[in-house]
């Protein structure tokens, strides 16, 4: 038989910090019951002022390598999926490889926004069927909250901070990833975007050196319009990826959704005809983190205990670009 890449460990990690609705409604003019009502979050972790996004992906990675019975030695390659990298360069991936003691392995960060892990995973499994690589460690791993712009009421009740991980296993052995569906529509890139401008410096006029060079970003979204096209592009999506690999809706037995707004997750579960106890909710507690949400959705529904071998999970979400996807995986982990 074939490669199949298993998930063989999970893991993940929110800091310390939590930040309260209410907390929030002091900063800007908002309240808990509009934020509960129109998204059903409630509160979100905030990076430490001396933790970087790095830090958070390590957290994640090693419990998600202890879960696996392994050690960084014996992992081929590392992925961070990150929309807020430590820096420009080198990559985050790197320095999470030097912060978990790792050496020589390939290590890159992959951006796709909030569908980053989703793209991550499907690349992952790419790579190892084709038997480039026997385990890989993916992470998503997020600090929202230092592009996030604390005034705009319209964003910064959403974003939250945290990190989830995987470590992928190839073996000639039935389950694991089914498989996976992308997409990307940059068309849309407008309605949802933070702009890093690495300098203040207008294209085509000379270098000022007198100005602060230093970056800033701060995300910018048509709402309302960002919403109605997750909800058609999701509902898509999930038909899709089950048509493509054979499979009904009925088969899947957890929907591991992005968590973004409540209301977007329990439109796809209704198209999906899923019983809402079947779809795992944890934007109430982490809101959005962007790449890191998928997987602490997922760590958070392993660690209940509630995933049975031979189970059918989907994975899937929608992001700046547009970029949005979903990956079909036959729980082999026992
Ligand atoms: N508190 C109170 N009022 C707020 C608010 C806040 N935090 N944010 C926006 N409002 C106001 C708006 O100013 C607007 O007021 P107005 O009618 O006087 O102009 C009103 O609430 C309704 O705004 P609207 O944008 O139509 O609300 P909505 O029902 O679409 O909900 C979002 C707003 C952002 C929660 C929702 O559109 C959403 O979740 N969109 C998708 C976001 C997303 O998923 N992004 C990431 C994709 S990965």
């Amino acid at each position: 038989m074939s490669l199949q890449t298993h998930i063989v460990g999970v893991g993940g990690y929110l800091p310390e910090r939590i930040l309260s609705n209410q907390e929030l409604s002091k900063m800007v003019d908002t309240s808990d019951v509009w934020i509960r009502e129109r998204t059903g979050i409630t509160q979100r972790h905030i990076i430490a002022q001396d933790q970087q996004t790095s830090d958070l992906a390590v957290e994640a990675a090693k419990q998600a390598l202890d879960d696996a019975g392994l050690t960084i030695d014996d992992i081929d390659a590392l992925i961070v999926a990150t929309t807020t990298p430590d820096m420009v360069f080198p990559s985050t991936a790197s320095v999470v490889q030097y912060k978990l003691g790792g050496k020589d392995f390939p290590a890159w960060d992959i951006q796709a926004v909030c569908s980053g892990f989703i793209y991550g995973l499907a690349q992952a499994d790419g790579m190892m069927r084709g038997g480039m690589f026997k385990r890989v460690l993916m992470i998503g791993a997020e600090s929202m909250s230092r592009i996030v712009d604390w005034k705009d009421r319209n964003t910064c009740v959403l974003f939250g901070d945290g990190s989830g991980a995987v470590v992928l296993e190839s073996r000639e052995e039935e389950g694991g990833m089914i498989g996976s569906v992308l997409h990307c529509d940059g068309s849309y890139r407008q309605l949802l975007m933070a702009e890093h401008q690495h300098t203040r410096h207008e294209p085509g006029k000379p270098i000022d050196f007198s100005m602060d060079a230093a970056g800033v970003a701060a995300i910018e979204m048509k709402g309302n319009e960002v919403f109605r096209v997750a909800v058609n592009k999701l509902g898509e999506v999930v038909g899709e990826v089950l048509d493509k690999y054979g499979l009904q809706k009925s088969d899947v037995d957890w929907l591991v959704p992005h968590q973004a707004n409540i209301r977007i997750l329990n439109a796809t579960a209704k198209k999906m005809k899923m019983e809402t106890g079947h779809m795992v909710v944890t934007v109430g507690e982490h809101a959005n983190t962007s790449s890191a949400s998928v997987p602490l959705a997922l760590n958070h529904l392993y660690r209940q205990g509630s995933i049975q071998t031979g189970q059918i999970l989907l994975l899937e979400a929608f992001a700046a670009g547009f970029a949005w996807g979903a990956n079909l995986i036959r729980w082999s982990k026992s």
